[in-house]
């Protein structure tokens, strides 16, 4: 596909106007980006360089994945030590305050790179953007930052560059919200062998303390037919494994002029040849149905692992989190998944210190992890978000007291977490093989169907297959194993 892409761009005239329509209009500019690039690197006598950095979650790696596939269609070739690249991203979030910190902080190293390389571009992108104090404070500022956009035009991205080297000045294209999904945009995956798969951007459910229904904007389906088409296309290209990724994919469907369930989605998505995993992200447990546990307990493809963030075990701080179930229901729902699909892998997200948690209510979180028994869970410091109405919840907990029950949780859900993962030592499983291993190149390192990973003897090429493993060994969160023949 990317190479009929390059083909008509190549083709495209630039003596006419742009486009108006969608995607056309992007597969313009992407040419005439083409026509800059190609012409500065021909003055340095060299290629163009990009690196891309991403922080926060799976949808930003996959918008990322957007954007590096558009900047390859323009001719700028990948380098990964980024300060001596020639376009610098910065793919951002914003879900809770450090992740801000941390770009700011190397924002102040690159003002140094750029005085002594002036030609080079900085671009910041993603869910840091939309927050209009953040586009404030880099303007007055980080002057040195070419071009700012946001989560809704990411698609522009084309033309926004070529904005920006027609005038020489700092382009600011932010979007409060959009109903707009563009289509059929290059892109790059960082993997051969796996690929997420948006099914929907946005988020309706104003979770208290939660920044991104203000920066992904309000709940918008991807069509069916659409989702259905990429994903054939990716496993003709080899991919096995794919991830379904929404903010809530429970919800999927709701706005479509022919709604559907997320359930309806999967056993679409089951069908396709060649396809052998899905997984998918993220599940709201208000919205998880009977349907879904049923279509997981029949389906030969969906892993066994479902992260349902629980946030609290306090129904009195859930119901402040306006999270819509409280400890009882979620348990319940705990209960039934069990028992439909008794080997499945549940992992969650915490949060701690949420405005007005008592010892009480902390005792109660902990007394959820106790009986989930995760096996693993993301454990978060509450952060105060600008505009959430948790912001101006009083009773704001003490640091010092939010450490101390922060401590407390990680070290029980560490010790729940290896217990849970070793009740598959001595089973025989199946991988599929991601890398090879960080450390020992005799290695290689792959995942099971729950998400644990396993590293077992092997070469290069069973990278992208699936295969048997005996899982010999738990060491703590993954295991050590050997491939049966
Ligand atoms: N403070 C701390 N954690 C947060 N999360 C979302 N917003 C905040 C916040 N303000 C966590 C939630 C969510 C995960 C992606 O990030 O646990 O599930
Ligand atoms: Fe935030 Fe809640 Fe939406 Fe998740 S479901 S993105 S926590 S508002």
């Amino acid at each position: 596909m990317l190479k009929d892409l390059e083909k008509m761009i190549n083709e495209i005239d630039l003596e006419k106007e742009a486009p108006v329509l969608e995607p056309d209009r992007q597969y313009y500019y992407i040419a005439k980006a083409k026509k800059y690039v190609s012409a500065q690197a021909e003055k340095l006598g060299r290629s163009l360089t990009f690196c891309v950095t991403t922080f926060g979650c799976q949808m930003n790696a996959r918008d990322s994945e957007k954007l590096v596939g558009i900047l390859e269609q323009i001719g700028y070739v990948e380098e990964t030590d980024e300060e001596k690249a020639d376009f610098i991203i910065y793919n951002t979030c914003t879900v809770r305050e450090n992740a801000n910190m941390r770009v700011y902080g190397r924002l102040g190293q690159l003002k140094r790179v750029k005085k002594e390389n002036p030609h080079m571009m900085i671009g910041l992108c993603g869910c840091m953007m939309q927050e209009p104090e953040v586009v404030e404070k880099l303007k007055k500022s980080y002057r040195f930052v070419d071009l700012i956009f946001g989560t809704h035009n990411i698609y522009k991205f084309a033309e926004l560059i070529v904005t920006r080297f027609e005038s020489e000045r700092m382009v600011i294209d932010i979007w409060k919200d959009t109903d707009k999904i563009v289509e059929d945009l290059p892109s790059e995956r960082k993997f051969s062998f796996k690929s997420g798969v948006n099914i929907m951007f946005g988020c309706n459910n104003f979770c208290s303390y939660c920044i991104v229904p203000y920066v992904r904007g309000r709940e918008r389906s991807r069509n069916p037919k659409d989702i259905i088409r990429e994903i054939e296309r990716l496993v003709a290209d080899g991919v096995v494994e794919i991830m379904l990724l929404g903010q809530n994919v429970n919800s999927y469907g709701k706005n479509l002029e022919t709604p559907m369930t997320f359930a309806q989605l999967l056993q679409e998505v089951e069908k396709i040849e060649g396809l052998q995993r899905i997984r998918f992200m993220t599940s709201h447990p208000k919205d998880l149905s009977d349907e879904l546990i049923e279509v997981m307990k029949n389906s030969k493809k969906i892993c066994k692992h479902l992260h349902l963030p629980v946030q609290s075990g306090s129904s009195r701080i859930l119901q402040k989190m306006n999270r819509r179930y409280t400890k009882e229901q979620y348990l319940e729902l705990v209960r039934k998944i069990k028992e439909a699909i008794p080997d499945i892998s549940l992992t969650t997200d915490i949060i701690v210190g949420f405005p007005g948690e008592t010892e009480e209510d902390f005792l109660e979180t902990m007394d959820i992890v106790k009986q989930v028994r995760y096996d693993s869970a993301f454990t978060f410091i509450y952060s105060k978000r600008t505009g959430t109405p948790a912001a101006a919840m009083e009773e704001q907990i003490e640091e010092e007291v939010v450490k101390n029950r922060f401590d407390r949780l990680l070290k029980e859900v560490q010790e729940i977490s290896a217990e849970v993962c070793s009740v598959h030592t001595g089973t025989t499983q199946e991988v599929l093989v991601e890398s090879l291993n960080d450390h020992d190149a005799s290695l290689v390192t792959g995942r099971l169907s729950n998400n644990i990973l396993v590293h077992f003897p092997g070469t290069a090429e069973l990278i992208g297959k699936i295969v048997t493993v005996n899982l010999e060994e738990c060491k703590g969160f993954y295991y050590i194993g050997k491939m049966v023949e």
